[in-house]
């Protein structure tokens, strides 16, 4: 992997965006595969300027994952997240953009039409990763398959504690997500992990530098043959 040590999330925000308006000017219709959660705020928040005259009316993208029965209506869900942060401000059509269905009505089908989807659309060009301090990335705890394909996962106690600042008490975030599998986030054609803060070294020392095992998710990004890794000080500190 390419690793690019920036001084703070603003500015890998804006190298990541740069990144991105360069893909959408030669490709108009790329597809880009969207993560949720803190760490890809100041890419999105950088992109509106850097897509100013740009015709994105094409974009295509796919989130990584969805919280299973929580209504999409619900402003933490990852569509309600997706529409806020991502379609709206960048001016996408929102038919455009999708993330997979946590409806409990068809869940039993869901994680294969994400996929069907995903093929139809000719792959992800560039897909935005973020890291849990678990090591997961989408929603792939530790163990989860190299070879996962969307499918449901159940959050770790620890995601959940992670992510109960999203919601009222921990209570109210769900026990089980729908995700992107690693099979599926590996068959992306350029991999940007992101993470900042020193709560994610240890996560980004062993995606990185560690044992490529389900036990820390990911490492999986170590399969792949363009990863670029773009991390603040203190989230590259265990690094070697
Ligand atoms: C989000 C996702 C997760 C997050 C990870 C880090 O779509 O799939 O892997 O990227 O949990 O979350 P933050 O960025 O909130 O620290």
């Amino acid at each position: 992997a390419e690793i690019i040590i920036v001084p703070d999330a603003a500015a890998a925000g804006g190298l990541v965006a740069d990144e991105i308006a360069r893909l959408i000017r030669t490709r108009p219709d790329a597809v880009l595969g969207l993560a949720t959660g803190s760490t890809p705020l100041p890419v999105y928040e950088a992109l509106p300027p850097r897509l100013a005259g740009v015709n994105v009316s094409r974009v295509r993208g796919f989130a990584l994952d969805e919280y299973v029965g929580l209504d999409p209506a619900h402003p933490e869900s990852y569509r309600s997240v997706i529409t806020r942060e991502v379609v709206e401000p960048l001016g996408l059509d929102p038919a455009l953009v999708r993330t997979p269905s946590g409806s409990l009505d068809g869940i039993a089908h869901a994680g294969e039409e994400y996929e069907a989807a995903i093929a139809a659309a000719g792959g992800v060009d560039l897909q935005i990763l973020g890291i849990g301090t678990d090591g997961h990335i989408g929603f792939n705890e530790p163990g989860s398959s190299f070879a996962s394909r969307t499918r449901v996962k159940t959050l770790t106690r620890q995601t959940r504690e992670d992510n109960a600042r999203f919601f009222d008490t921990i209570d109210d975030v769900p026990m089980h997500c729908i995700t992107q599998g690693l099979g599926t986030i590996l068959a992306a054609r350029h991999l940007v992990l992101l993470a900042f803060g020193a709560g994610k070294a240890d996560a980004v020392a062993g995606a990185v530098e560690g044992p490529v095992t389900a036990s820390l998710p990911g490492s999986a990004v170590q399969l792949h043959p363009h990863v670029t890794v773009v991390v603040d000080e203190a989230a590259a500190s265990a690094l070697r």
